[in-house]
Order: structure tokens, then sequence, then C-alpha cells
């Protein structure tokens, strides 16, 4: 699974998204990432299943190898990978013509602090969007719920618990480490009333770690959808 990332190779304490995810990236098995989250798998199958007509389109953030984005693609969605490593878009381009997705995937390299694709999307996904690099998460994930398109679907996975295989904060230790609720994050999104929650709960699942090994971790899974713009009744 891609979300279960070991203790990335970049060193923490570098204060560049940049530089901190290229040697991450640089250091990882180009398979790593490359299969879709199962939780995500899952949520959009029940919540989105697919482009009624085709050219649905999707924006997945913080994407890595492409596994989900690579995933939405093979489902019928037009789908805009964003990253701020171009190596792993590199790879996600190189995964899409193997599985002859081209045509659906669109790498666009965006350090998410600093730029925001453009247009209006169907579903709007970021999973697993964690960083060690000091980044305004909260205000990434409020401008990710903008982009979503009256009827569409904004859809987080997060961590909730740490494996312990994971990387940490600095030196903190695991009971030093708070992770929100889901519906602290659902909060920070600052959602007017024409937003229906579908899905805001922390279901646990069995994490697989480096060398084979596994653990039980929870998930934080907020799922939002927009029923109309903002301002109208
Ligand atoms: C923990 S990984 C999750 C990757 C992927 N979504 C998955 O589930 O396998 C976080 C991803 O967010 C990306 N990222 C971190 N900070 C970013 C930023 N400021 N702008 C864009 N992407 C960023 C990293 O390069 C990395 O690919």
């Amino acid at each position: 699974m891609s979300s279960d990332i070991a203790r990335p190779s970049g060193a923490t304490g570098t204060t560049d998204s940049v530089t901190f995810w290229e040697n991450h990236y640089a250091g990882v098995d180009p398979q790593w990432g490359t299969r879709p989250n199962a939780v995500l798998a899952e949520v959009v199958t029940a919540l989105a299943p697919g482009p009624t007509g085709g050219g649905g389109r999707a924006l997945d953030l913080g994407c890595g190898h492409g596994g989900d984005a690579l995933w939405l693609a093979s489902r019928g969605w037009d789908v805009t990978a964003v990253d701020v490593s171009a190596t792993a878009l590199d790879r996600v381009a190189a995964g899409a013509a193997a599985a002859g997705l081209t045509d659906r995937v669109h790498p666009d390299r965006h350090d998410l602090a600093q730029s925001f694709p453009e247009g209006a999307f169907d579903l709007v996904t970021a999973s697993y969007f964690h960083t060690p690099v000091e980044t305004p998460r909260d205000r990434v994930l409020r401008r990710a719920a903008e982009a979503v398109a009256p009827g569409g679907l904004l859809v987080l996975v997060e961590h909730a618990s740490l494996a312990p295989w994971s990387w940490r904060d600095g030196e903190k230790g695991e009971e030093d480490v708070r992770f929100p609720s889901p519906d602290e994050v659902r909060a920070s999104l600052r959602l007017d009333d024409g937003w229906r929650t579908e899905r805001c709960d922390a279901p646990r699942r069995t994490a697989s770690g480096p060398g084979g090994r596994t653990a039980t971790v929870t998930d934080n899974v907020i799922a939002v959808r927009r029923l109309r713009r903002r301002g109208e009744v």
C-alpha cells in the first residue's frame, strides 16, 4: 500500500519541500506507491463511482508515485496529478504510459504552499498529505475544497496514528504526537452549509511496512460533497 511510508530518506529539519521530497524519492523504489490506497479506493467506489458519460475531472494532491491517480484514470477519470517532486511526477507519467493512460493523467508540479491548479474538479483527493516540512496544510485543504465543482466530492484520507516504522516529527516519541480527530479536520475546512458530509470517521486497518512488518493503524477519512456554489441558496 502506498501510504505506509517508512522513514523518508530526506533528513527532517530541511525547510524546503522540493529538496526534502526530491531526496526522499531519490531513495525510494519506483514501485512503491504505484497501487491505490485501499481506503481511498473504497470511499471513491462508494461515493463517486465514476464519471457518467466520461469526462469527469479529478485532482489528486500530493500524488507521490500516483497509485491513486492511475487507479482513478483507469476508472475513467481525467486526472490532474499534483506533487512538489518532479521525480515522483516523472514516475507517474511513466506509469501512465505503461498503462496506456497518458491521455487521462496530467502530472502538474506545484508546491501547494505557493500555487494551486486552476479550475474546478468533480473529485478532489488527498491521501496522506503529510510532510515534515513546514507547510500551511489547513490552507491547502481549504483551497482543495474551493476547487470542488457543485455536485463534486472532496476526499481526505490521513494518518490518525503512527505505524512503528513511520517517521516522526523530530525527536518526538509516539506518545507526544497528537493527530487531529476527523471532526477537527472537517472543521478546519470551514465549509458553509452548501456541503453534505458523507464520511467523517477513523477506521482501522492493517498497514504493511518494510521487511514484511505489519501493524494496526488508524486513518482519518473525511468525504464531503459540495451541493451548491458558495453563496447560492
Ligand atoms: C506521505 S506522501 C503521500 C503520497 C501519496 N498520496 C500516497 O498516498 O502514496 C506525501 C506526498 O505529498 C507531497 N508533498 C509534500 N509537500 C507538498 C507540497 N508543499 N506541495 C505538493 N506536494 C507536496 C510529497 O512529495 C509526497 O509525494
